[in-house]
């Protein structure tokens, strides 16, 4: 898919750790257009890219003439947000066109909770729902306000319908069990954040009843490395035995052995990399399978997810 070019705007800073960019053109071209939940790839030095979420407080126009993301600095991170933080206005920056894997479902009423910087695409979706009359109710959760961009803008912006859920307040914090049993039945649920948040969810809509086809989510950050990480050996179709380090995914290491691979998000919640299991354990670190999937271990996405076992023998 061919590049875009273009220029960081504007940088502003909205927290200790959260900053917001305003990337376009330096002469107002216009860019193209995107929907709520779309997210853009930007390209880092070292080759990788980094997605983040568009943000938009106004109706989204077909022709935009800048886009608007916000990102956490994360210095324990791969080095996207370190060098994202690092740009300053009149930085050229080189991106690929909007994407969205994160729709909104039309005409359902809708209830959208973020945690943390996951906060960033939900803002288009409520500003989408409010101008097409749809009923929604937006769920911002965070440690403390603080440390949570946009809160004030988001309680003017958006009134009776945002709720505010901080730890560190008791009288407000998240209360996932109230919030899923009191969803409408038509409602579809939204959520981006951290993997446990988007876990916890998952098992109490599943618990609740509610249909699967009714959660979306998007994981905000790839799951981190855990304790105990261990290379492991990954066998393809062809025979071939590649070794996955400890600090590397499946597809960093067959893409270095030369075996091309597809995939997208890399956090795990896209589904796009995922293939068959034909021996081993799979050890899932995703937040797409159902926790039968992830029991029958014959399915895993190979961009998060590693092994149990010395070695995996996968459909590839
Ligand atoms: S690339 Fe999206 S789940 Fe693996």
């Amino acid at each position: 898919m061919p590049k875009l070019e273009g220029t960081v705007l504007k940088v502003t800073k909205l927290t200790d750790r959260i900053s917001e960019f305003c990337i376009g053109q330096r002469d107002g071209t216009a860019l193209p257009g995107f929907t709520a939940g779309a997210h853009v790839s930007f390209d880092l030095p070292d080759g990788d890219t980094r997605a983040y979420s568009m943000i938009a407080f106004e109706p989204i126009t077909p022709n935009p003439t800048e886009y608007r993301i916000a990102v956490q600095h994360e210095p324990e991170g791969k080095g996207g947000s370190t060098h994202m933080h690092g740009l300053t206005a009149g930085t050229p920056i080189s991106f690929a066109a909007p994407k969205n894997d994160f729709p909104l479902h039309d005409g359902a009423p809708a209830v959208l909770l973020a945690g943390g910087i996951g906060i960033t695409p939900m803002i288009s979706m409520a500003t989408t729902l409010r101008a097409a009359g749809q009923h929604f109710e937006f769920h911002y959760s965070g440690r403390s306000a603080g440390v949570m961009a946009y809160v004030e803008t988001l309680q003017e912006n958006f009134g009776d319908v945002f709720h505010l859920h901080c730890d560190d307040d008791p009288s407000s914090a998240l209360n996932l069990d109230a919030l899923i049993t009191e969803i409408d039945v038509a409602a579809h649920l939204y959520v981006c954040g951290p993997k446990g948040l988007i876990d916890a969810c998952r098992t109490k809509a599943e618990a609740a009843g509610i249909d699967n086809a009714r959660i979306h989510f998007e994981l905000f950050d790839a799951p981190e490395a855990q304790d105990g990480d261990a290379p492991f050996e990954v066998e393809i179709n062809s025979g071939e035995v590649f070794t996955v380090g400890a600090d590397q995914s499946i597809v960093e290491a067959l893409e270095k052995g030369g075996v091309d691979v597809m995939y997208d998000c890399q956090r795990g919640d896209c589904g796009i990399c995922q293939c068959d299991v034909i021996s081993g354990t799979p050890d899932h670190r995703d937040v797409v399978l159902s926790e039968d999937e992830r029991a029958a271990g014959k399915v895993m996405q190979i961009c998060v997810s590693r092994s149990k076992s010395p070695r995996l023998v996968l459909d590839i």
